[in-house]
């Protein structure tokens, strides 16, 4: 049992995969996630699938749909999203903001590998 453990723990320590390499933020991004942490985007939205559940996850709005329509949304609100009055400043802090999540990462993962002992690998994953 204790040799079982130590060659199961020395596979997983020394196969593992790199740790992604991310950029820190930048002062401009950290503005606007003080913007998105006042707001409380996060008790409508989701980053990584966690959040409220009541708009689309955020994760990656920038790629998939585009700073402009990411502005429009933050400016005017819909329907169904409150419109925040927000100033200048503070929509495109929140726009660099959403720019640096969606470089952390993709979600949902739509290429993965999970390893025999029990890793799983992001194939689209920024490294
Ligand atoms: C009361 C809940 C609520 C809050 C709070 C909220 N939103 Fe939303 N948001 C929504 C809903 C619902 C939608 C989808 C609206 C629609 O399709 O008409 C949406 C859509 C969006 C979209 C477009 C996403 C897409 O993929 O279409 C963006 C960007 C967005 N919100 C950003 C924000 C930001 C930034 C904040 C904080 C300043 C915020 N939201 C706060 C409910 C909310």
């Amino acid at each position: 049992m204790c040799a079982a453990f130590a060659v199961y723990s020395a596979v997983v320590y020394t196969s593992g995969t790199e740790t992604p390499h991310l950029e820190p933020i930048s002062e401009p991004a950290r503005a606007g996630q003080q913007v998105f942490q006042e707001y409380n985007c996060i008790a409508c939205h989701q980053f990584y699938g966690l959040g409220g559940y009541m708009g689309p996850d955020l994760t990656n709005v920038i790629s998939k749909r585009g700073p402009i329509y990411a502005r429009a949304f933050i400016a005017s609100g819909s329907a169904r999203m409150p419109n925040f009055k927000l100033s200048e400043p503070e929509i495109s802090a929140l726009i660099e903001y959403l720019t640096f999540v969606d470089g952390t990462g993709s979600y949902p993962p739509e290429n993965y590998q999970v390893n025999w002992y029990g890793t799983v690998v992001q194939e689209d994953d920024p490294q």
